[in-house]
């Protein structure tokens, strides 16, 4: 696997001392190794958990470095990003590398099966091949396809899992708002096909649970408001939202 970060080296960090909501996010990372994780069972047992498991962790394996490809792309395609932003967009990307590292030390433990592969991997094909922004394309995937899904691993997953999955949810908020203000700033609206795409995957990790229904209502409500009321009684966290300023979202 060719390193994402690698690549980067050629990359200038523009020197700055300015201040702004790039910065302030950036303040907010926090270090975190990726550690081995045991197989504890499942928290809440459900009929289809293990199903919903396996494709999860199937998308994790296959999207999580796509995603960090393109915030690649957006550095250094898309003129006019401050170098503030830049500066915490690259260490987003090490951030997936990371979450990939994750999912792969998830996967050695937890069953993933050969169909969800291959179901995942047509879901990154269509992402990698769709021409929209890659910042919008980060944006989505991230707001309506990881946040949701970080929250079922979350919920069902044992105690070391969750701990993992919880320190992956909080890069996942910092990014999210990465993409968000992003968005303001260049004036990127919502683009309802991709929109549909993300929400498609989702139904599809969430679909062999009994209680897929209320995953999807979680789903929209993210994806929608940024925020889900439902999974914020279910998980006893703050992290766990995209708390982008709702105002943004009236375009
Ligand atoms: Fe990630
Ligand atoms: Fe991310």
């Amino acid at each position: 696997m060719t390193s994402l970060t690698q690549k980067l080296r050629n990359l200038q960090v523009p020197s700055t001392t300015h201040r702004d909501a790039f910065t302030e996010w950036t303040a907010q990372k926090i270090n975190w190794n990726v550690p081995e994780i045991e197989h504890e069972g499942f928290k809440n047992i459900e009929q289809g958990i293990a199903d919903t498991f396996s494709r999860i962790v199937a998308l994790g394996l296959e999207l999580e470095l796509p995603v960090g490809s393109f915030i690649r792309a957006a550095i250094e395609k898309i003129r006019d990003i401050p170098p503030t932003a830049i500066e915490g967009m690259i260490g987003n990307i090490e951030d997936e590398e990371k979450h990939f590292l994750s999912f792969q030390r998830i996967a050695a433990k937890y069953n993933v099966k050969t169909e969800d592969k291959k179901q995942a991997a047509l879901f990154r094909r269509e992402a990698i091949q769709n021409k929209l922004n890659p910042i919008v394309k980060t944006r989505d995937l991230e707001t309506i396809v990881f946040l949701p899904l970080q929250g079922v691993l979350r919920f069902y997953g044992g105690q070391s899992l969750e701990r993992l999955v919880a320190d992956i949810s909080h890069d996942e908020v910092r990014h999210t708002n990465y993409g968000w203000l992003l968005s303001t700033k260049f004036k990127y609206h919502r683009y309802t096909d991709f929109e549909n795409f993300c929400t498609r995957i989702t139904r599809w990790a969430v679909q062999p649970l009994q209680t897929s229904k209320k995953w999807e209502d979680i789903c929209i409500e993210i994806r929608d408001t940024g925020e889900s009321k439902i999974l914020s009684q279910m998980l006893n966290y703050s992290v766990h939202k995209a708390p982008f300023e709702i105002n943004n979202r009236t375009y």
